[in-house]
């Protein structure tokens, strides 16, 4: 029924997904669940109920992909990649994306890797994002909600990145290959503090890293190691209003309102401050 298989498992019944000879488009199982791709490239495995998550709106996605665009986070992509690259050397490299967003440091890293093949699975609740996602080359970009049981093989996976999205280490243990790479950036204290208030932004509480650490740990990840990444960003009028806009505020704020702040506050420095952690599955 279908030619080869992927890394890929069926949302239904977990048995692995591949392409169909015909049709390189539609994925489908040996049982018959077949998913077929949006015009623009993504698959929507969120079947039935769907998902309670809010996902994020296309006007987000598209400020998140202009800020990116501008290289603000390239220092946090440079440092993914050179995480992995001093990890993970082998002739392949099979990478998951937890809450991938655009695909942004998927590219990245898929970009960077000395490996000559390569392998991507970006995983997100929004369509918006996916659709971004999907244009990342060597990349299968789906709709999912990574609090479910993930759509893709125990062992499957050499890394697995998270970045600013939900952590689901007991899944991200599963499926990656004995001593794989699990990295999650979170944002420290101190990150966009300039404007956290000027321009009325949530902030997602991430947590204590030994908070973290501990609940990785409890699934069986070691903690290899946490790294700070901080840097002045020097963003203008339309980057803040980016900034503002594509993360968890964006849900709430009034554009003509963000607009108009962003451009009474001007170009400005403004701290980025990431917290790296990285993880190894145990043998
Ligand atoms: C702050 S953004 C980060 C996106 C990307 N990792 C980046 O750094 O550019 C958080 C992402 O997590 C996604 N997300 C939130 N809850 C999710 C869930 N339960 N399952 C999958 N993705 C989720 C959002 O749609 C959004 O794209
Ligand atoms: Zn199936």
């Amino acid at each position: 029924m279908f030619s080869g298989t992927t890394n890929v498992t069926c949302p239904v019944c977990e048995q692995p997904l591949g392409f169909e000879e015909s049709r390189d488009r539609t994925l489908s199982c040996e049982a018959g669940h077949r998913f077929d791709a949006a015009k623009q490239g993504y698959f929507n495995f969120l079947t039935g109920k769907g998902t309670n998550f809010l996902e994020d709106t296309s006007a987000m996605v598209q400020a998140r992909d202009a800020f990116q665009s501008k290289g603000h986070y390239e220092p946090l992509a440079r440092a993914l990649s050179e995480l992995i690259n001093d990890h993970h050397d082998g002739h392949s490299l099979d990478v998951l994306d937890a809450g991938a967003g655009t695909g942004y440091y998927l590219g990245k890293i898929l970009e960077n890797s000395p490996a000559a093949e390569l392998d991507a699975l970006a995983l997100d609740i929004s369509r918006f994002a996916m659709r971004r996602a999907a244009k990342v080359p060597s990349t299968l970009a789906v709709v999912w909600d990574v609090w479910r049981k993930l759509p893709t093989a125990d062992r499957s996976r050499d890394v697995v990145i998270n970045c600013f999205a939900p952590h689901n280490p007991a899944e991200f243990q599963r499926v990656l290959r004995t001593g794989g790479l699990c990295v999650v950036v979170t944002g420290e204290p101190d990150h966009l503090n300039e404007v956290v208030d000027p321009l009325g932004m949530l902030t997602v509480g991430q947590g204590k890293q030994a908070a973290l650490v501990e609940k990785f740990a409890a699934e069986g990840l070691n903690h290899l190691g946490s790294k700070n990444l901080t840097y002045r960003m020097n963003l203008n009028a339309d980057d803040l209003y980016n900034l503002a806009f594509m993360g968890p505020s964006g849900h709430h704020l009034s554009p003509e309102i963000l607009h108009q702040q962003t451009l009474a506050l001007g170009s400005q420095p403004v701290t980025a401050s990431f917290g790296v952690h990285a993880f190894v599955t145990q043998g």
